[in-house]
């Protein structure tokens, strides 16, 4: 189910190091809610302990001691002549209200401000995946579908979350309430309290042996939902695919398998984790079993006011809640580890490699190819080979070809997508690796094979990016050069008019001259057109080519076309086959030296008008 996500095992230990070091910027926020919780937790004990007080002043045997509360109370307000049953009709109800709320106000304070620390890590790490996504050269793309990398950015981080805020919530507030327990049963008869000691070891074994099997269904769970985001988003994007294709049952049945894997791996967590915490409840059932034969052992009973054996008692048994509740949570904080183990292995992939130091304003536009050779990562095939050629500015040179041939590959390589396996790029007589890589691509204007675009305005789409500082009149303008204006201003809105998911609701040719349009508004040195104009009929076509062609004379011109009108006017043709320059010259040059061009234009995989 896995889509080459990269699995690694990293102990846990290193995982807490890296997802504290996203708390400590919140560290005063986690430091409140901290006190929070030891506030809750220190009142269940001391509600315990009130116990003690309540029934040592039946007695009148103010001899033995009261117990914390008791202190307390006596301290901050002396008996006096008081009678104990009247001084405990008014102090132990007052102590009462004070400790529950208390330990409300503990348990507020430390649930919120937990959840404070835990959203804030959720959305730093959110923000870091999608810088890194931003920054991931493009073999990260080629490796992992945009369904699971969405996935990651919605359903692990959010796993995260539960380990950091969930869980953290209740091992901190339940954790804290364990060990003041223990403590004040240690403190009240540490020999009766060692009976608890010696089942730790048990339910120890038991939470690893469980947590085990957690985590490796919950990176099963995560896959799986990488998995279903992938099918459905690949089945609601190919509506019209799957229709007259009928492929919806096909789809269905991957969809199904997908959630049936999801489903039967969260069962079997919910199994271990059914079966974990009766065994965990059972051993502490045992425990409290062999404390009440110790605890009603004579000589034990001796060291005990009646009112101190009920709070040991009141306390044993209020441990059973927050164990039961800790061994539970630990579902949760694998899923988390779980999903931090991936989110972190996202979050060190290698930013685009930029060796560049050179900065660069504006290029003259001077591109020269040097015996490139590459092969895609992965490939065994070469998809260029020994390619040499230049553009100067102000020149076109037109790429010709049969698909597959490597055309898109060249354009691919010049914008330093993928790095040559040899030879060299060079722009002003310069390796293109030694500029600086955003500078670099500030030289290229590209319409690509696929148009792009976002949900946004059109305004927006043509103005995108670092073109958003463009004026209305040069928006405009490079709409009306991109033949794109009349069909905008018949949209509802003109320019404002919003477009959807990719453009929908325009037709192919209208997306194309938008990115046209996008390309023209650039005015960089470099134009790139890979097919750029397929989708336009002869007429408008003609029409942009004139104006790529008005706006070009210092501009280095690439293009990549079936169409002889588009190639005609280009300075040079070059004819790639199978990744090799074949031939390159005028039209009239290839028809005569070419047989490959020449069948190309006899067959129409070069249409003439
Ligand atoms: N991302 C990729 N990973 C692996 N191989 C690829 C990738 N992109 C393209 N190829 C392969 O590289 C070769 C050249 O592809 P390229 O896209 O450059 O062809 P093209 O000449 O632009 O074809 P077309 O006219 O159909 O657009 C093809 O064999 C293709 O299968
Ligand atoms: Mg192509």
């Amino acid at each position: 189910m896995s889509n080459g996500s990269p699995k690694r095992e990293v102990s846990d230990l290193v995982l807490y190091r890296r997802l504290l070091g996203y708390v400590i910027p919140h560290a005063g926020v986690f430091s409140i809610s901290i006190i929070g919780f030891l506030f809750y937790s220190l009142g269940n004990v001391l509600l315990a302990d009130l116990t003690q007080f309540l029934l040592d002043s039946l007695g009148e045997a103010s001899t033995v001691s009261l117990g914390l509360v008791a202190g307390a109370a006596h301290w901050i307000w002396p008996p006096g002549d008081k009678s104990t049953l009247d001084y405990a009709r008014i102090a132990v109800p007052a102590a009462a209200l004070v400790l529950s709320f208390g330990r409300a106000m503990g348990y507020f304070v430390g649930n919120y401000f937990m959840n404070i620390v835990a959203r804030s890590v959720i959305h730093t790490l959110r923000v870091e995946l999608f810088g890194v996504m931003m920054r991931a050269p493009k073999n990260y793309y080629d490796q992992q579908s945009p369904g699971t990398l969405i996935s990651k950015l919605t359903f692990n981080v959010e796993q995260v979350s539960g380990a950091a805020s969930d869980a953290l919530k209740v091992i901190l507030r339940e954790g804290l309430t364990v060990i003041a327990l223990v403590s004040y049963m240690l403190y009240l008869n540490w020999k009766l309290s060692l009976v608890f000691f010696a089942v730790a070891p048990a339910i120890g074994l038991v939470v690893v042996v469980v947590g085990r099997h957690f985590r490796r269904y919950s990176r099963r769970i995560q896959d799986s939902m990488g998995a279903v985001t992938q099918v459905s988003g690949e089945s609601l994007r190919a509506f019209d695919v799957l229709r007259i294709f009928g492929g919806q049952a096909q789809q269905r049945n991957q969809f199904e398998q997908a959630s049936l894997f999801n489903r039967n791996q969260s069962l079997k967590l919910a199994l271990v984790e059914a079966v974990s915490t009766p065994v965990i409840q059972t051993l502490l059932a045992l425990a409290l079993g062999a404390l009440f034969w110790f605890a009603l052992d004579p000589t034990i009973l001796a060291g005990f006011s009646a009112g101190s054996l009920v709070a040991f008692i009141t306390a044993a048994a209020q441990l059973g809640k927050p164990v039961k509740t800790l061994s539970g949570i630990q579902s949760i904080v694998q899923r988390g580890l779980a999903a931090a183990e991936d989110v972190f292995a996202q979050l060190d992939t290698p930013a685009e490699i930029d060796r560049g130091t050179t900065p660069i304003d504006r290029a003259k536009g001077f591109l020269e190819l040097d015996s490139l050779s590459f092969s895609y990562p992965g490939a065994d095939t070469y998809a260029l080979r020994n390619v040499s050629f230049t553009v100067r500015p102000g020149e076109t040179v037109a790429l010709v070809g049969r698909s597959g041939s490597g055309k898109s590959t060249i354009a691919q390589l010049l914008l330093r997508f993928y790095q040559p396996d040899t030879g060299e790029i060079r722009l002003d007589d310069l390796i293109v690796d030694e500029y600086r890589l955003a500078d670099y691509r500030r030289q290229f204007s590209v319409v690509s094979q696929e148009v792009e675009l976002f949900s946004d305005t059109v305004r927006n789409n043509i103005a995108f990016g670092g073109l958003g500082e463009s004026s209305y009149d040069q928006i405009l303008e490079a709409a009306r050069r991109a033949h794109a204006i009349e069909f905008i201003e018949r949209l509802p809105d003109g320019l404002d008019t919003r477009l959807g998911d990719n453009g929908a609701g325009l037709s192919g040719g209208q997306r194309q001259r938008l990115a046209i349009a996008r390309a023209l508004l650039k005015q960089a040195p470099v134009l790139i057109l890979d097919e750029a104009t397929s989708a336009l009929d002869g007429e408008s076509e003609r029409a942009v080519q004139e104006a790529l062609e008005s706006g070009k004379n210092q501009q280095a011109t690439l293009v990549i076309a079936h169409r002889l009108s588009t190639i005609e006017r280009a300075d040079r043709i070059i004819l790639l086959d199978k990744g090799e320059i074949l031939a390159q010259g005028t039209h009239e040059q290839l028809l005569g030296s070419s047989a490959l061009y020449a069948t190309m234009y006899r067959q129409g995989s070069i249409e003439g008008d």
